[in-house]
């Protein structure tokens, strides 16, 4: 059986829980992939914990402090290495040294946080190419929702003429909220915050940032688009009144925060708005806290994924499932 190493940079809701899941289902990669998987080492911002051997859960309670950053991940040498640190759009945040040093090493990468991908996607993914190591990015593309894999794998053979997808779950909890009980914005999100459905600063996701990283990692990953987060026109649901949502509800339109990339002739055109869907279109009817994704493509027809699961386990399973397609095509 071959050994497996495999350590996580960020540790927080999703670091752990990726942590708890892969300890859980280490005799099924025994099994299913002949691979013995061990976690080396895992790191918060300024705590990690070490263990050559693999660690065991018991181990993860209590953090070392001092045991983080690169020299401490690039001392484990994983052979995999899962990033799910914070999001930084601006500068790609710690995820870029962690997930660069480990493409550089020839190492397999799961990335979960945005921000390395949106800031230094071509970087990470020549770093990749040119050491022949993997990266690959399903928690950062809508995790539970099959998105990267559908393009990559469900749609090979086909060309994609155009991606439209409502990729915020909390934009679309909001916009749900108001049209179904005739709440305004303010008090669906003071409700939303309330129940742990949104985030204390929710500004990137109802100003449709998040929506916006989501398309172009998908667009530029999957479809090799080549777009900065600049090229993309971005609108929130900031300004959706409790007037408009009457409005459209006499119409029988419901509104949806929704990523799209359209080409002109070979030229991908991305814009994230609030759009409006008759009752008889499937994206009328995208439930709560769910995502989905319509894919358009030349010979294929029209293909709908719609989902997602509780978290922080539907993003630490992506990740896994992330390991799993590694395991499988062992190099
Ligand atoms: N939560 C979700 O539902 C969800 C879904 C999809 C994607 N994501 C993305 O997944 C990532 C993790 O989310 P989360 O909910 O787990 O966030 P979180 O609970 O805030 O955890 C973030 C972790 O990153 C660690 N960190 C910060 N700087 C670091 C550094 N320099 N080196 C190593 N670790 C560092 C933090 O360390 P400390 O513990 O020391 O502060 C913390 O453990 C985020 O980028 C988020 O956008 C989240």
């Amino acid at each position: 059986m071959r050994r497996v190493n495999v350590a996580i940079a960020g540790f927080g809701n999703i670091g752990r829980e990726v942590a708890r899941l892969l300890l859980e289902r280490r005799a099924r990669y025994a099994q299913v992939y002949d691979a013995d998987v061990r976690l080396v080492g895992v790191c918060g911002s300024r705590a990690g914990r070490a263990g050559g051997d693999g660690l065991e859960p018991g181990d993860l309670a209590d953090l070392e402090e001092g045991l983080s950053g690169q020299v401490f991940v690039a001392a484990l040498a994983p052979d995999v290495l899962i990033e799910a640190g914070p999001t930084d759009f601006a500068t790609g945040g710690p995820a870029l040294g962690y997930l660069a040093d480990q493409l550089e090493r020839g190492g397999d990468a799961v990335a979960v946080s945005k921000g390395a991908l949106v800031h230094s996607g071509v970087h990470l993914r020549t770093l990749a190419k040119a050491n022949g190591a993997r990266l690959r990015i399903s928690g950062a593309t809508a995790a539970a929702l099959p998105t990267i894999d559908l393009i990559e794998t469900g749609l090979r053979g086909a060309r994609v003429l155009a991606l439209e997808g409502v990729l915020n779950a909390t934009t679309n909890y909001l916009l749900n909220a108001m049209m179904e009980r005739g709440i305004g914005f303010e008090e669906a999100l003071h409700e939303a915050q309330a129940g742990g459905f949104a985030e204390a600063d929710p500004s990137r996701d109802i100003e449709g940032w998040d929506t916006a990283c989501k398309l172009l990692i998908l667009a530029n990953f999957g479809l090799d688009a080549g777009l900065a987060i600049g090229d993309v026109a971005v609108e929130g649901i900031g300004a959706v009144t409790r007037e408009a949502v009457a409005a459209w509800r006499e119409q029988g339109l419901v509104p949806r925060l929704v990523g799209r990339l359209e080409y002109t002739g070979d030229t991908p055109r991305a814009s994230v708005s609030v759009r409006t869907y008759p009752l008889d279109d499937p994206f009328a009817h995208i439930p709560g806290k769910t995502k989905a994704l319509r894919v358009e493509t030349d010979c294929m027809g029209e293909i709908l994924t719609m989902g997602g699961g509780r978290e922080p386990r539907a993003t630490a399973s992506a990740a896994l499932k992330d390991l799993e397609l590694l395991l499988s095509e062992p190099r």
